[in-house]
């Protein structure tokens, strides 16, 4: 249970267990993939195909948000080699248009970001499109910080923000 009111009724629910909204943060499983593919079509104007997704599965950072009505957002997550050691790597985080704006982004990312403080790394990083300020907010209020640019990062030419944070550092939003 987090202390703050920072995030309203949000704040009340636990990491893992359903919320006051019924949602549930829970790792992903086939048969969510269909909703999940669709969720990142109507999310990236270059979407990731089904099968990366399912390259995905079984793996801790495979996380879903499951509503009453299906799945209302996922996270991926893993680990990557960088300059002779190990480091988190937040792929992919997207919430259905539907969703947003309740608190389901923060709670998938502070889960997979959990998911790799338990694999041992100790510092996550991610790309973020330049223009995309809504999730750099997010990230930011985790405490993630610019690192450096990515120009021509995606096929139209926008530059990615590479960003990170030192994970004893950062926000804890649950306590
Ligand atoms: C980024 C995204 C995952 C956030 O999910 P969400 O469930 O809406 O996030 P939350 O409700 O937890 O909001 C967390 C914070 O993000 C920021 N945020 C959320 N919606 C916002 C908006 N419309 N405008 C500005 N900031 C916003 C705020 O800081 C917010 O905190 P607050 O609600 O206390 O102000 C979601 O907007 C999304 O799916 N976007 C499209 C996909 C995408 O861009 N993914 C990131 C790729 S790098």
């Amino acid at each position: 249970m987090a202390a703050s009111g920072l995030l309203g009724d949000v704040t009340t629910t636990a990491p893992g267990g359903a919320g006051h909204d019924g949602v549930r943060i829970r790792p992903a499983e086939r048969a969510d993939l269909l909703a999940v593919a669709r969720i990142e079509r109507e999310s990236f104007t270059q979407p990731w195909p089904f099968q990366a997704f399912e390259g995905f599965l079984g793996q801790a950072g495979f996380l879903v948000a499951e509503a009453g009505t299906g799945v209302a957002g996922y996270v991926v997550a893993d680990t990557v080699p960088q300059g002779g050691r190990r480091v988190g790597h937040v792929k992919d985080i997207a919430v259905h248009p539907d969703w947003r704006g309740r608190g389901l982004g923060t709670r998938l990312l502070d889960r997979a970001l959990g998911v790799l403080e338990a694999r041992g790394v100790d510092m996550a990083k991610l790309e973020v499109r330049q223009s995309n300020e809504t999730a750099i907010e997010l990230y930011r209020r985790f405490g993630f910080e610019p690192r450096h640019l990515v120009t021509e990062y995606y096929a139209d030419g926008e530059a990615a923000a590479v960003l990170a944070v030192e994970l004893d550092e950062r926000w804890r939003p649950f306590g």
